[in-house]
């Protein structure tokens, strides 16, 4: 991989597919007979805290249960091994990656471990459940703790560093998703509009499979360690 300095991964519920963490599409898009979409908005929120707080409660538990896999541990060490400029942007709102070691890490989507206080604007890392309406650890308010994840509606975190990093990046990486969500969905015509080429690990050719130089299908615990490998000329 000859002039590539400058490296920017994008990775989806497929990468933690392996870790017994189910993806969207697996789920058919269900939690306990509801649309996840009719979870994850702030108009579910507005209307039946206490349902939004057992959806991302039971997953928050969930997670706990759950270990990185080797494609996790993988990226967090080519982040340490990699001379160039790195970046791991998720969609994912698991620990997954932090927990395999990954640092220069974006989670555009939020994250399970946090708790945002919609009053004080306050983030705080967060294991416990949220129904129990704990007060805020910095304003004390008693109702207004919400799950630190972007609803379907909202504005994912981040975005200009995630811009500014695709726009100097020479290899755009695409893992374990399905590209059916934007803005995560158009990353890889931003990479390639600045000359960047386009690799997809993925169990199936993504929906925008044909944008990537590259689309490589299979498990992403075989595909993940196997590119690395490759980057790092082993
Ligand atoms: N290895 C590699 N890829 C896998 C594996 C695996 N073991 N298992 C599944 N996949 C692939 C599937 O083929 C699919 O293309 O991972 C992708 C998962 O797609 P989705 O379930 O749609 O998840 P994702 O693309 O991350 O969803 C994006 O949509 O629901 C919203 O905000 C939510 O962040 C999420 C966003």
């Amino acid at each position: 991989m000859g002039n590539i300095r400058n490296i920017v991964v994008l990775t989806g519920a497929g990468i933690s597919a392996e870790s017994g963490i189910q993806t969207f599409r697996a789920s058919d898009g269900l939690w306990e007979d509801h649309r996840i979409e009719d979870v994850a908005t702030p108009e579910a929120y507005q209307r039946d805290p206490d349902m939004v707080h057992r959806f991302y409660d039971a997953r928050r538990a969930a997670v706990q249960t759950k270990s990185p896999n080797a494609a996790h541990e993988a990226l967090a060490y080519l982040e340490g091994a990699w001379p160039g400029e790195f970046l791991l942007v998720t969609q994912n709102v698991d620990d997954l990656h932090e927990r395999a070691g990954s640092k220069q890490l974006i989670h555009m989507h939020g994250e399970l471990a946090q708790a945002w206080c919609t009053l004080c604007d306050q983030r705080h890392p967060w294991a416990t459940p949220l129904i129990d309406y704990p007060p805020c650890p910095s304003c004390a308010s008693p109702y207004s703790l919400r799950p630190d994840i972007v609803w379907f509606g909202e504005m994912p975190y981040r975005m200009d560093e995630i811009y500014d990093a695709l726009a100097r990046c020479d290899l755009f990486v695409s893992i374990g998703t399905s590209g059916n969500v934007y803005p995560a969905a158009g990353f890889v015509r931003e990479a390639r509009s600045h000359g960047a080429r386009t690799l997809e690990l993925n169990m199936e050719p993504s929906e925008g499979s044909a944008w990537f130089t590259e689309s490589r299908q299979g498990p992403a615990t075989q595909l993940v360690p196997q590119w690395v490998h490759q980057i790092l000329g082993f």
